[in-house]
């Protein structure tokens, strides 16, 4: 599978290694989904959310969209308590853990959109990865990072490295390996591959779809490329000056089939859309 607009690369250096990832679910995980009410996160008298509202499945991918500064990451920060939330409400579905506590945290883990400043420069994979399960008390380190690596087919052989001696796909490789440490039933991606070449980028979406699917994961994927979000989710919604301007089902987006004249408009400046 390769999201449209982006030619089917590959990572050589992480490709071969570890257990390919299929696209067949083998666990039976509970699944957790979001539901978010009349968020609205303030800076400093910056109003940089507002009103937003909206529900994602238990193991849905949903979508955020929108121009640069829309909002769309403080969106994705108000739900793990990295932003404010100034007025409404955040739940799980399926779970019992308020925002902000440690079992909220636990559920809920972020990847973010630069794996160089989001990995400590100073510490191996080793302990980048065995820092989430210290916080959290969890016994079995050993077999879960060497799980963690092999789920984002990065062989052990990695677990002694620095990021500096890691190739950007790796590195992103090992930041969704630590966001998936606790084995938490939701990730929020920030723009994942923004970072990377269009060749490297389509094998970590891909690989991120494949453990969505094998894990029962639940996703809240920020993009600024309509034709990955698209592709990877079912619902997506679209952003602008800290408000929701729509919600829209993929099938629908894909078909031209939405209301607003600012989807629209964003819609024709994504090169996925053009039509030859
Ligand atoms: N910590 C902060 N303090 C003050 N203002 C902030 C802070 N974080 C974000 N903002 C402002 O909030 C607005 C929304 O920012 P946000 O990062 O959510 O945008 P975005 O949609 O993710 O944009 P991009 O696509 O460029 O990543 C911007 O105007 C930004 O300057
Ligand atoms: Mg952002």
């Amino acid at each position: 599978m390769s999201p449209p607009g982006h030619p089917k690369g590959d990572d050589r250096s992480a490709q071969h290694e570890g257990a390919p990832v299929t696209a067949v679910r083998d666990e039976t995980q509970a699944q957790v989904g979001l539901e978010v009410r009349g968020l609205r996160v303030v800076y400093d008298g910056f109003v940089a959310a507002d009103d937003v509202s909206f529900d994602v499945r238990p193991g849905e991918s949903f979508g955020i969209v929108g121009e640069s500064g829309s909002g769309k990451s403080t969106v994705l920060r108000a739900l793990c308590s990295l932003a404010p939330r100034t007025a409404g409400e955040v739940r799980l579905v399926g779970s019992a853990a308020t925002p902000g506590s440690k079992a909220w945290r636990r559920q809920v883990q972020m990847v973010f959109q630069d794996p160089y400043g989001s990995l400590h420069p100073r510490q191996t994979v080793d302990r980048i990865l065995a820092e989430p399960l210290a916080i959290h008390g969890v016994a079995d380190a050993e077999a879960r990072i060497e799980r963690a690596l092999a789920d984002v087919g990065l062989a052990d052989g990695y677990r002694f490295r620095y990021p500096h001696q890691l190739s950007g796909g790796q590195r992103q490789r090992v930041a969704v390996a630590r966001a998936l440490i606790l084995e938490p039933p939701v990730l929020l991606l920030d723009e994942p591959t923004s970072a990377l070449d269009a060749s490297v980028q389509a094998e970590v979406l891909n690989l991120l779809d494949a453990l969505r699917v094998r894990r029962g994961l639940t996703y809240v994927m920020v993009s600024h490329d309509l034709a990955v979000v698209t592709h990877l989710c079912s619902r997506l919604m679209v952003m602008r000056a800290g408000r929701v301007v729509e919600q829209v089902a993929s099938s629908d987006l894909a078909a031209h089939r939405v209301q607003a004249d600012y989807t629209r408009a964003l819609m024709e400046a994504s090169l996925g859309f053009r039509r030859p």
